[in-house]
């Protein structure tokens, strides 16, 4: 099998944007290259994985808290972290077809993959900072920037967030939220992009135990993807770093397999002491930076074993798994079968959980007292516009797990058809009994 489907990537990108799940940020003005917009179908996926992620790493533990820090930081927190010295690419430009190429993924430096010509400049440093400024005055003392990574705001709180929760190491400290790259190859649809998403984790440990930790946020990790997102485990694969930093001692990637090619979803990395005694350093306050262990009655610098995802990248890899297409009964004049999308999303992270559908408008009213109550609990969407073969086919392509039609029946026995969007098999259940039903599929406990 080939690894690269690029027409199926083409039929992803153009579902979500028809079906406003994500599209180009700015698009009536021709976009911008490495910004997405998440629509509402985009948004409450986006959203729903977070929290997830939150719940499995934070909220269920109770050496894990969490932080909501600022995009913005002090500048010294992007030197310490060398950031500013060495967070670049080393690019080439094609002179004659004006292409601009990351020179350590070029098969070969010497020669432009557009349009062959030997004419490349000399590579140079880009660094991949996004650069703004802070008050009125636009100038180099007023330089301020967006952060690249979620997790340098958790070091430089550490020793705060540590005194006010009482906690002794080991224990984590979780961050989600923005995170700015001047990529300058954006490419693949979402996945490198210039503003995305973070969910970054890092535990701090003494060095002794640090890679013991490190094989547990891998099997952490693997546990969320495979068993709570329900991605395949033929889908994914472990990377190792061969060149690690040198105060590290383990890293990997964790892949999936994108129609693209293999990419990079997360890491775990083992940061040693690096973090911490930097900001030690730049910021000389010691006692900020390091850790009084009184069981063994020495002061340190803690080791961080980190786990670091992208949300974009997950809900890329969620939307490139769920993607089908396979045949449904049609009511089309001379035909039996149609091609039906599907998407088949984890229910936990559907946009729309459950769709409630009318077979007539004439049942408006109590179809809509249903799809009140089922709103309380679950994402849900009311339609009663077109066929219902035709409403079908809209919550598959959405990945709406569960369909519930409300027929004339329904007055007299009180009971609604369930169809699972998956086996398209179609359930009587009682009303009173519906929530609970939906409950046990959707949330299941983990
Ligand atoms: N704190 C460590 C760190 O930031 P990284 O490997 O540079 O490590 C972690 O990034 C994760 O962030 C990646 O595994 C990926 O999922 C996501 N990520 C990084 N750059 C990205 C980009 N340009 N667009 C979307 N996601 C990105």
């Amino acid at each position: 099998m080939s690894e690269i489907d690029n027409e199926q990537m083409n039929k992803i990108v153009a579902l979500c944007k028809r079906r406003g799940i994500i599209f180009q940020s700015s698009e009536i003005y021709g976009g911008i290259n490495g910004f997405w917009d998440y629509g509402p179908y985009g948004a409450p996926l986006r959203r729903a994985v977070e929290q997830l992620w939150w719940k499995y790493m934070v909220e269920q533990r109770d050496n894990v808290v969490g932080l909501d820090s600022t995009i913005i930081c002090h500048p010294m927190v992007w030197k310490a972290s060398g950031h500013l010295d060495q967070f670049s690419d080393l690019m080439t430009d094609c002179m004659d077809c004006k292409r601009r190429y990351r020179v350590d993924q070029m098969d070969d430096p010497t020669t432009c993959p557009n349009c062959g010509s030997k004419r490349l400049t000399e590579p140079r440093e880009f660094n991949l900072m996004m650069k703004t400024f802070v008050g009125p005055v636009f100038d180099e003392e007023h330089v301020a920037w967006l952060r690249a990574e979620t997790c340098q705001p958790i070091f430089v709180d550490f020793n705060t967030i540590r005194v006010a929760t009482r906690q002794k190491l080991p224990f984590g400290i979780a961050q989600t939220g923005k995170a700015f790259r001047n990529e300058i190859n954006p490419r693949n649809f979402t996945f490198r992009s210039r503003e995305f998403m973070q969910m970054e984790m890092e535990f701090f440990c003494h060095e002794d135990e640090s890679l013991k930790w490190f094989d547990y946020w891998k099997d952490q990790a693997w546990n969320f993807y495979t068993k709570i997102l329900g991605i395949p485990e033929e889908k994914l694969h472990i990377y190792w770093h061969e060149k690690l930093a040198h105060y590290a001692k383990q890293a990997l990637d964790i892949e999936f397999l994108f129609p693209f090619g293999w990419g990079e979803i997360q890491g775990v990395h083992h940061r040693g002491q690096w973090d911490m005694s930097r900001h030690c350093e730049f910021s000389k306050q010691e006692q900020d930076c390091k850790y009084f262990d009184q069981d063994r009655k020495e002061s340190y610098f803690p080791t961080v074993v980190e786990s670091s995802s992208g949300l974009d990248r997950i809900c890329l890899m969620l939307l490139c798994n769920a993607y089908d297409e396979d045949t449904a009964a049609t009511q089309k004049e001379g035909k039996d079968e149609d091609v039906r999308i599907v998407m088949h999303l984890p229910a936990r992270v559907a946009p729309v959980q459950v769709a409630i559908l009318p077979l007539s408008k004439k049942l408006e009213e109590p179809a809509e007292k249903l799809y009140h109550s089922v709103l309380k609990k679950f994402r849900a969407e009311y339609d009663d516009t077109g066929s219902i073969g035709k409403r079908y086919r809209r919550q598959d392509e959405i990945g709406t797990p569960f369909c519930v039609t409300f027929d004339f029946d329904t007055l007299n026995d009180n009971a609604v058809t369930v169809r699972d969007r998956d086996s398209m098999t179609q359930e009587r259940i009682a009303i009173d009994q519906l929530a609970k039903f939906l409950d046990d599929k959707i949330n299941p406990e983990f």
